[in-house]
């Protein structure tokens, strides 16, 4: 069931939270499927309806800085700084958790993932929740394991079914998910890009943000499980390729009228008769990366309805701006 957002719908949400139910939650990056972080029993019914393991860790979302120590243990300086800069917006970081504390939440880790998002529905729910002694909203992009991160309402829908309450907030702004950054271990670790970049987060904080899978030093520590950052994720029905632009150019050409069932993501619009023919659906990649971080999910989305096989899309530069989208990109085709 999808509401308009407004103040009753907002204080219905808060109420079914509160009473362990789920609802689904407009954030700027992608949608979630929210429920009370404290409450294992709420918590697991994401899982179920997600199809998520058990183990895979969820992000808690908070109203403002002040719920971080309900939360956390301990915060380094440089994640303060982070919060500082960033927050409210698409930045998670991940602290030592309090023990007893959302454990299901957490799949099981002694750490925590804390967000602040600002989008002003989600931050008006999680006024009302508060309101309510439900100070910490756990909640994953809304979707099924492993598929397209839903970035309107009526996405939200079709992966989770009518009977969930939808609060629609709108599109999403950003439209890739937040930024992950683990605190844990000393120094900044990035474990997932996204719309804010490595070099705004190392000037925020003064500390250079190392890479996760980067050899040297892990503390000893079993780097945490982000399911995010499987290989494979994000996927459509449709197999994803990476192509270059002269790739994409020269298949076109060689496949002429034989190209069929196939989608194309791509700056330029392939020339008539070479190349783009009636089997081939063109949809326009942004220049920019903001533009293409929003429009990502739902081109994925619309081309699978479209009922293509295969989905080429040119890879866009290897540039910082590009990260986030590249990463999706990436494990969509993985
Ligand atoms: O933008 C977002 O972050 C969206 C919106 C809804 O806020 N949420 C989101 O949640 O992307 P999800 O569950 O799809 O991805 C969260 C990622 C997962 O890869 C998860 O494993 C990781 O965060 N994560 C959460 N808690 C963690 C922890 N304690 N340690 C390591 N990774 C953690
Ligand atoms: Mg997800």
């Amino acid at each position: 069931m999808i509401l308009s957002a407004n103040e009753a719908t907002i204080a219905q949400a808060a109420q079914a939270l509160r009473d362990g139910q789920l609802v689904g939650l407009p954030t700027e990056t992608v949608y979630g499927l929210a429920a009370n972080a404290t409450d294992d029993n709420a918590v697991a019914r994401i899982f179920v309806a997600k199809g998520r393991p058990a183990d895979h860790p969820l992000i808690v979302h908070v109203a403002s800085m002040e719920q971080v120590p309900l939360f956390a243990t301990q915060v380094p300086e440089f994640a303060q700084k982070l919060m500082h800069a960033f927050w409210p917006g698409p930045l998670t970081l991940i602290l030592p958790r309090q023990s007893g504390v959302a454990a299901a939440s957490a799949g099981g880790q002694d750490s925590i993932g804390l967000r602040c998002p600002s989008h002003p529905v989600a931050q008006a729910l999680l006024k009302a929740c508060a309101d309510w002694g439900v100070h910490g909203v756990s909640a994953p992009s809304a979707n099924r394991f492993g598929r397209v991160s839903p970035t309107t309402a009526a996405h939200v829908q079709s992966e989770l079914g009518p009977d969930l309450l939808i609060l629609d907030g709108g599109e999403c702004d950003v439209g890739i998910e937040s930024s992950i950054i683990d605190c844990t271990r000393g120094e900044p670790v990035l474990l997932r890009p996204g719309q804010i970049t490595r070099a705004q987060i190392e000037a925020a904080c003064g500390h250079a943000v190392r890479a996760k899978d980067a050899p040297q030093d892990v503390g000893g520590q079993v780097a945490p499980r982000a399911s995010g950052t499987l290989e494979s994720h994000y996927a459509p029905r449709a197999k994803v390729r990476l192509m270059s632009a002269q790739d994409i150019a020269a298949k076109l050409q060689a496949l002429g009228p034989h190209a069929n069932n196939l989608g194309l993501w791509s700056a330029e619009r392939p020339e008539d008769g070479a190349g783009l023919g009636a089997g081939v659906l063109w949809l326009a990649q942004p220049q920019s990366a903001e533009q293409a971080a929003h429009a990502l999910f739902s081109v994925l989305r619309e081309l699978d309805a479209r009922g293509v096989q295969q989905i080429w899309v040119q890879l866009p530069p290897d540039t910082p701006e590009w990260e986030g989208v590249r990463d999706r990109l990436q494990r969509a085709a993985a």
